[in-house]
């Protein structure tokens, strides 16, 4: 029996991680810490309540008396550090809370985590791994004609939750090099699926368009992104948890470049396939360009050789099909979907990120 400690399984991938790692495996114990933030939904988990595999801790990673005691009580395998603050516009508005979660907190769990390991025998501790999840947004932005980042691209943050998710990844970097601590590291591009908090383009997109709203592009929306369905991101995850080695870094992608225009329009598309009798039909026409976000970053893009080659890992999901599934996922989840966007916090986050943006346009 494995014992896996999950921080932030409660949010959109950790949760999905959560649910493809308890189906692939029997023989793995779940310990998930999650402060439930308003991106923590334990409704992402609820069919796992009566699951013996699994244990939900309702804390705080910057809690070190929790940490120390999480740590002395449960015999831990692995750590996967999934808990941060992750949606970049929020990093704009309040970036002292990027800092003290994704740097402090990343801090704090790599001093208990690493204590932990200390003590271990010799085989638990050569077995042991440190998987921190990290992000392509800490590589910058990239021009149209300009080669995908590698891994040995260098860091060039340029938003706040790009900084703080560099300043942790430095840290994990740092407790290989100093300790010999067994931490791996993983750089993914935009992840979309099931679960994903309804204020991130796709899932807000979906919802909004289903019910008749403005569907906002920030600038121009020639921005590029890399999109990964998120089953395809567990797997690679999972695959480097078991294959890869400490002290190395590891790019994940999808291997496509649409605009967000494109993707937007993909999606009205396929909801007029979907939901021919709606009024809303052709949902295009809600689409809505709005004031861009400050320092938006033009284009990422993810060279995956080094995964492919050295662990075998491939997305499977084309863009068309990992879309499709995840729209037909929002439709037939509606109890999930009215019962976020119903949440105060996500109605607040409206007001404060759309109705100035949409005042400054006109
Ligand atoms: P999310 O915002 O959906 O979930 C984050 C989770 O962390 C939530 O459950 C939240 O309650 C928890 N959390 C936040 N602060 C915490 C704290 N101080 N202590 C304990 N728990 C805390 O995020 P996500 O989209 O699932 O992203 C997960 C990880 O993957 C993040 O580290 C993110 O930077 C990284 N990542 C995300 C994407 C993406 O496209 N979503 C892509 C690449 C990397
Ligand atoms: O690249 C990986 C990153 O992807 C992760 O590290 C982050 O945690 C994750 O949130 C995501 O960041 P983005 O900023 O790319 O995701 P978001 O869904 O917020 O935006 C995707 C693109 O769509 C981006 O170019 C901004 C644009 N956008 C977003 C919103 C919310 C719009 O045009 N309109 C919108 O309303």
């Amino acid at each position: 029996m494995k014992h896996i400690l999950i921080t932030g399984g409660a949010g959109f991938i950790g949760s999905n991680f959560i649910h493809y790692i308890l189906s692939k495996s029997t023989d793995i114990h779940i310990t998930n810490l999650d402060a439930l933030t308003y991106a923590g939904n334990p409704e992402n988990l609820s069919n796992l309540e009566l699951d013996p595999r699994y244990k939900f801790i309702h804390g705080n990673i910057n809690k070190l008396q929790l940490l120390e005691d999480i740590f002395q009580e449960t015999p831990i395998d692995h750590v996967i550090h999934f808990a941060a603050e992750s949606h970049v516009d929020r990093s704009i508005t309040d970036p002292l809370l990027f800092i003290q979660t994704n740097v402090l907190g990343t801090a704090n769990l790599l001093l208990h985590a690493k204590r932990y390991w200390s003590r271990l025998d010799p085989q638990s501790k050569s077995s042991f791994r440190f998987l921190h999840i990290s992000t392509d947004e800490v590589f910058g932005s990239l021009e149209v004609d300009e080669p995908a980042f590698t891994e040995t691209t260098p860091y060039a943050p340029n938003s706040p939750y790009a900084a703080s998710k560099a300043a942790g990844d430095h840290l994990v970097r740092s407790y290989f090099h100093t300790y010999g601590f067994p931490a791996i590291i993983t750089n993914c591009s935009n992840n979309y699926g099931g679960y994903q908090y309804p204020e991130k383009l796709i899932p807000l997109v979906i919802s909004n368009a289903v019910s008749g709203k403005p569907l906002p592009i920030y600038g121009d929306g020639k921005q590029i992104r890399d999109w990964l369905y998120v089953h395809d991101h567990c797997k690679a995850l999972h695959t480097v948890l078991e294959q890869g080695t400490p002290g190395e870094s590891y790019n994940i992608g999808g291997d496509n470049q649409p605009t967000n225009l494109e993707i937007v329009q993909m999606i009205c598309n396929t909801l007029d396939e979907f939901l021919p009798k709606s009024e809303f039909v052709p949902h295009a026409n809600l689409i809505d360009f709005v004031k861009d976000r400050p320092g938006h970053d033009r284009r990422y893009a993810m060279n995956t050789t080094k995964i492919s080659r050295e662990l075998g890992w491939q997305p499977v999901e084309s863009l068309e099909s990992g879309l499709r599934k995840t729209i037909r996922w929002y439709l037939d989840n509606k109890d999930w979907v009215n019962s976020t966007l119903g949440k105060e916090a996500h109605r607040n986050w409206l007001t404060q990120n759309y109705e100035s943006r949409e005042e400054e346009d006109k």
